[in-house]
């Protein structure tokens, strides 16, 4: 009767196929006008003034610049971001002024008769320039933070006269989330009290609530949130839509009516935020039998013109750089800088993805210099339980890396392609085939102490017809979280899937069960789900209206005669941190996470030598998160996950024109279709965790770490040539072909150098 690890109905299948499934865009209300913002036309400068030109109507629009926000902050960490600019420019999207009325015709007219005279001033667009401080746009140095991992002495190491030294630099670039719906708020503001309630498209709710309190300096009961259909997020739902909430509720406020802000796809992809740029640089101390000693690593990354999450994102992929090897001496110094781009945000992985295809990119070269197969490589290198991570934290999983290396090397006939792959190339192209590989691992949930300062809570409650309805905040975005958490419910009373209900997210109705990301919600959220709805039947036990064992029809009139008598059923959980976990977040040292997922990803890549188009024709997706909640909608997270990173790996190339994105549509902004995206062979290996509900692990992120190396690699492996940054679009590839052959002449001209640096 449990129908945990089977492929039951999604909650929302119905209401999303047959288009009853009500999105942001869909509703309208009685009075209700339209929003828009009017956002600066330069990076950076001093605004000297606003004109409203002539031949529109203002009389007939509401207009609200920073001098009526009452507290011009979107809150989040630093609270550095106002909500509209006020007298200062950071960045080309940045809102200034809005504007709400019915027509959305005359909007359009009356944003184009809008100047925002601004004096400009010198600006910074990238990670380098940023560091080197010599403009500095944001505090005292461009820094937003700064991290350092230290393990065993590096120096000493490096320096070690039996050791190869191996340096390398890579580089990531933005990626745009384009989640099918773009974003999208309607604010509505109670005449009498002056409460506001904001409903859209969202990840969290809370923050969006945060955010509104803070703006309008008022408790929680004058701003209530409430999440719509959602269709997607990515991490780009995180943080934007508490500025596009506070948004239409100042414009709900002056106006006194609903006001709906929805963006259209141009403005959600040049305006919101996308995944950080990054570079890398590893030093690298090697024995020449394969084992790593040392670990030099340098990772920045470029968050924009506020601080918003990037020190949340930096602190995820500054403690995946080290990736899952065993290496007695680590040194990562991850830094966070200030540029004048729209701000950088949460993307699936959260810098992982980023410090990832580094280091696992960098593993290849390390190889290629030892003349070792990067396969035998990683095996000599791989934690195993009982070892220490960067952090120093000791692996309790049950992880076995190097039976899921051979495991998948099987799986995708390694040997046997590599062999015949071998033989066709030197036949000479004009397409070359290769493979490659990448391991990895991926923490599940907040970071160090974060699930314990969050402290989630979910409920659950009966219903007077006796079902269960669950309480959390963690949003329904596509992923499946409405149908894991019914099937945990369900499975902990003892009851139907159907007899469980996922109330929506709504801050008037639900507790706060934190936001829904970080590969959280299964484990985290989904583990104080199973608590509450065991409270609920406890308490019908402990009142004597139900005896084990029961059946479903027993627990629904026990459930309803209860809600009859006593008025409510009702129980909640909060998280409670494992006492076996420890961080420090000075020293950034001890349990970063209470569990990793881990994973090798392999891909078979050919590149076309006349069109240096790259083609991902085959790939194997094998992980082990725990347990497998529900089967279709885990490896429905790890394909996309991969179609993602492969869209990521070679195709999606935000181009910058001034910290501007200017492909900012679908026809220049180029995703994988299904012809772009192969066979993607998912696997789970089950290893459950003790922490998680049924020992399920975290699943989300995880799938997007290991594409891009994997792909990078088997572009070395077919072609011979090395690509250090992605994407790997054919200009790259073309750059990175051409100047490989000169080097290559070049070589063939001299007399070979000493030493093994390669840079
Ligand atoms: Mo996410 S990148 O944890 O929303």
């Amino acid at each position: 009767m449990s129908t945990i690890g089977q492929p039951v109905l999604r909650k929302e299948a119905h209401a999303k196929v047959t288009g009853r499934a009500r999105y942001v865009d869909d509703v309208t209300m009685p009075g209700m006008i339209h929003g828009i913002t009017v956002r600066s036309s330069c990076a950076r400068g001093r605004i000297r003034g606003i004109t409203f030109g002539p031949g529109i109507p203002w009389d007939e629009i509401t207009v609200v610049t920073a001098r009526d926000v009452p507290h011009n902050v979107v809150a989040l960490i630093n609270d550095d971001q106002p909500a509209l600019a006020d007298g200062v420019i950071n960045h080309p999207e940045e809102p200034v002024v809005l504007l709400a009325h019915p027509s959305r015709a005359l909007l359009e007219k009356a944003r184009a008769a809008v100047t925002i005279d601004v004096e400009p001033l010198p600006a910074v667009f990238t990670i380098e320039d940023a560091l080197a401080a010599r403009t500095v746009v944001w505090g005292t140095d461009n820094l937003f933070k700064e991290y350092w991992i230290r393990k065993g002495d590096v120096d000493a190491a490096l320096a070690r006269a039996d050791v190869v030294l191996v340096e390398g630099e890579y580089a990531t670039g933005a990626q745009e989330q384009l989640y099918i719906e773009p974003n999208g708020m309607i604010a509505v503001v109670d005449a009498a009290s002056g409460a506001v309630t904001v409903s859209g498209s969202m990840q969290c709710p809370y923050y969006i609530q945060k955010a509104l309190m803070k703006l309008f300096g008022v408790g929680p009961e004058h701003a209530r949130v409430v999440q719509m259909e959602t269709g997607g997020g990515f991490g780009g739902k995180e943080e934007y839509p508490s500025m596009i909430a506070v948004h239409a509720a100042l414009l709900a406020k002056k106006s006194g009516r609903p006001v709906k802000i929805v963006y259209d796809r141009a403005e959600d992809m040049a305006a919101t935020t996308k995944r950080h740029p990054s570079r890398t640089r590893h030093r690298t101390a090697v024995t020449r039998d394969g084992r790593i000693v040392a670990l030099d690593i340098d990772f920045a990354i470029d968050g924009g013109a506020y601080s918003t999450l990037s020190q949340v994102v930096l602190s995820r992929g500054c403690i995946h750089a080290a990736g899952p090897y065993d290496v007695e001496n680590v040194r990562i110094r991850a830094r966070a800088v200030a540029t004048n781009a729209p701000p950088h945000g949460a993307f699936r992985g959260f810098g992982a993805p980023q410090s990832l295809f580094a280091l696992e990119r960098h593993v290849d070269e390390i190889a290629r210099v030892l003349g070792m197969a990067p396969v035998e490589l990683r095996r000599r290198n791989f934690v195993r339980q009982g070892q220490t991570l960067a952090t120093g934290q000791v692996v309790r999983d049950d992880v076995d890396m190097g039976e899921m290396l051979d495991r998948a090397l099987s799986l995708s006939e390694w040997n046997a392609k590599r062999e015949r792959f071998t033989e066709e190339n030197a036949r000479g192209g004009p397409v070359l085939r290769g493979m490659g590989l990448a391991t990895f691992l991926h923490g599940t949930g907040f970071t160090g102490s974060g699930e314990k300062h969050l402290a989630s809570v979910v409920g659950a409650e009966g219903t007077a017809d006796g079902r269960v309805r669950v309480l959390a905040a963690s949003t329904e975005i596509g992923q499946g979280t409405s149908t894991i958490f019914a099937q945990i419910a369900a499975d902990a009373i003892g009851i139907g899937y159907d007899d469980v209900e996922v109330a929506t997210p709504d801050t008037r109705d639900v507790p706060n069960s934190g936001p829904t990301v970080a590969s959280r919600t299964c484990t985290i959220v989904g583990k104080l789900v199973e608590s509450a709805a065991s409270s609920i039947k406890a308490q019908l036990v402990t009142a004597g209206m139900l005896r084990e064992p029961y059946d479903a029809r027993a627990f629904r009139e026990a459930c309803a005669k209860y809600v009859r008598e006593h008025g409510r059923l009702r129980a909640t959980a909060e998280y409670v941190q494992p006492k076996n976990i420890s961080w420090d977040e000075e020293r950034f040292r001890g349990d970063a996470y209470g569990a990793y997922s881990w994973a090798v990803y392999v891909a078979q890549v050919a590149v076309d030598m006349r069109t240096y188009e790259a083609r991902v024709e085959d790939f194997w997706a094998l992980q082990e998160v725990g347990k497998v909640i529900h089967p279709v909608l885990a490896a429905g997270q790890i394909e996309g996950g991969v179609a993602q990173g492969i869209g990521w790996a070679l195709f999606e190339n935000v181009v910058w024109r001034d910290g501007r994105m200017i492909n900012d549509r679908m026809t220049d902004y180029i995703v994988p279709t299904s012809a772009d995206v192969p066979p993607i062979r998912v696997v789970f290996d089950e290893r459950p965790y003790a922490q998680g509900p049924h020992g399920a692990k975290g699943i989300g992120e995880l799938p997007m770490d290991g594409p891009a190396p994997a792909i990078a690699n088997a572009i070395l492996d077919a072609t011979g040539v090395s690509v250090r940054r992605v994407p790997a679009t054919p200009e790259v590839l073309f750059e990175a072909i051409e100047s490989a052959g000169s080097s290559e002449a070049r070589e063939r001209t001299r007399a070979p150098e000493g030493g093994a640096h390669v840079a």
